[in-house]
């Protein structure tokens, strides 16, 4: 993993090699298929939130005017996770990853979800013989083994899951250093990396221990619905469980809202009642329900090559300028307070257990 402090820098500056190309070099040219424009929003669908409605995403965001953004010092690495499925983890991982490389940034996705969502939206094969995330945590294979550039976005890799890892959280049981397997891996991997983001299940099992152990940010994808925060307090408490024995660095560094519908009132009243708790955590940008988001990962894209002016392309662009540009802070130390107030944190479990 890299570390080293020569690699600061703004993500669009001029650096040997394919970086330096445009921010939305690698973009993929035509429709997924001939003749059928994608190239526009779809004209309002039922479900797709007019953009403005969702966050504060606009038609200046990042990427089109070739904005320079900051690159880490270090390798960030972010967990994507929520036991709850879907609500947006794997569109989340996937999404934030493939902006950030569209702006220059060197980002690995690491999918540590059995059912390899996140591999099938980033185009990479992952059928039960390839080599894969299971290798590297039960037959201690290296992270160099088993990652596959990403077509189509350059600067993005993916260290992809196939079905073996469903076996994975009963094996790792009674392997040596089971918890920090993961950990490990990513410790020994010797290419410069900005971001790493791990794509988790849905359950609190040893696969996403692996994921807290071998992190410092979580990223939380909270979706804007009626039981948003129901099982949030026993995510946040693993987190403080990991950073108190096994992660020192571990916190909540981010939340993101996904599929708002800002029509609705309950949409918005649940964004009100996650950022009321998660006052500095939540991000500005939430996105939109779109139904651009949910029709890219069937052609094996993310949303910023399937349809680049969407809404949905433009708020995960706009959610991964918010996140790279919090990474250089000033006031960012790394060291952060616990995500809530311990008095909070009650309050999050009674009513949501
Ligand atoms: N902003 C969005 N708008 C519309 N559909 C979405 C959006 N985000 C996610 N989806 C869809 O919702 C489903 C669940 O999302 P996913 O990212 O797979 O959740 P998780 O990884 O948490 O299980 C998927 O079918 C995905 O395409
Ligand atoms: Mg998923």
């Amino acid at each position: 993993m890299r570390s080293d402090a020569n690699f600061a820098g703004p993500m669009a500056d001029p650096v040997p090699g394919p970086r330096a190309a445009e921010p939305n070099r690698g973009v993929s040219p035509g429709p997924p298929y001939p003749g059928e424009d994608v190239s526009r929003e779809t004209p309002a669908p039922m479900d797709d939130a007019p953009i403005g409605q969702g966050g504060q995403p606009s038609a200046t965001a990042v990427g089109r005017r070739g904005e320079a953004l900051p690159r880490p010092e270090r390798t960030r690495v972010f967990v994507v996770a929520n036991q709850k499925g879907g609500v947006g983890k794997t569109t989340t991982t996937v999404n934030v990853a493939a902006s950030l490389a569209l702006h220059g940034a060197r980002v690995l996705v690491i999918d540590l979800d059995p059912q390899g969502n996140a591999s099938t939206a980033l185009g990479i094969d992952h059928h039960a013989e390839v080599p894969s995330i299971y290798d590297v945590l039960i037959e201690s294979k290296s992270l160099s083994e088993i990652v596959q550039p990403v077509p189509d976005v350059e600067g993005l890799f993916c260290a992809p899951a196939t079905i073996d890892l469903a076996g994975a959280e009963i094996e790792l049981v009674s392997l040596v250093a089971r918890e920090s397997r993961l950990s490990r891996a990513i410790e020994s991997y010797e290419q410069p990396l900005d971001y790493i983001l791990i794509d988790c299940p849905p359950s609190l099992g040893l696969l996403t221990v692996n994921a807290l152990v071998a992190g410092a940010e979580v990223l939380i994808p909270i979706q804007c619905e009626y039981y948003a925060l129901e099982g949030l307090g026993q995510l946040l408490r693993n987190v403080e469980l990991v950073r108190g024995h096994l992660n020192p660095k571990l916190h909540v560094s981010t939340i993101l809202l996904t599929m708002y519908d800002g029509r609705t009132r309950l949409a918005s009243q649940v964004a009100e009642e996650v950022r009321s708790h998660f006052t500095n955590e939540v991000l500005r940008t939430s996105i939109p329900r779109s139904v651009r988001i949910s029709e890219a990962p069937s052609y094996g894209q993310t949303v910023l090559t399937y349809d680049p002016n969407s809404s949905g392309s433009l708020s995960y662009l706009e959610a991964a300028k918010e996140i790279a540009l919090r990474g250089v802070d000033v006031n960012y130390t790394g060291q952060h307070a616990p995500a809530i107030n311990p008095q909070e944190q009650q309050h999050i479990s009674e009513g949501t257990q």
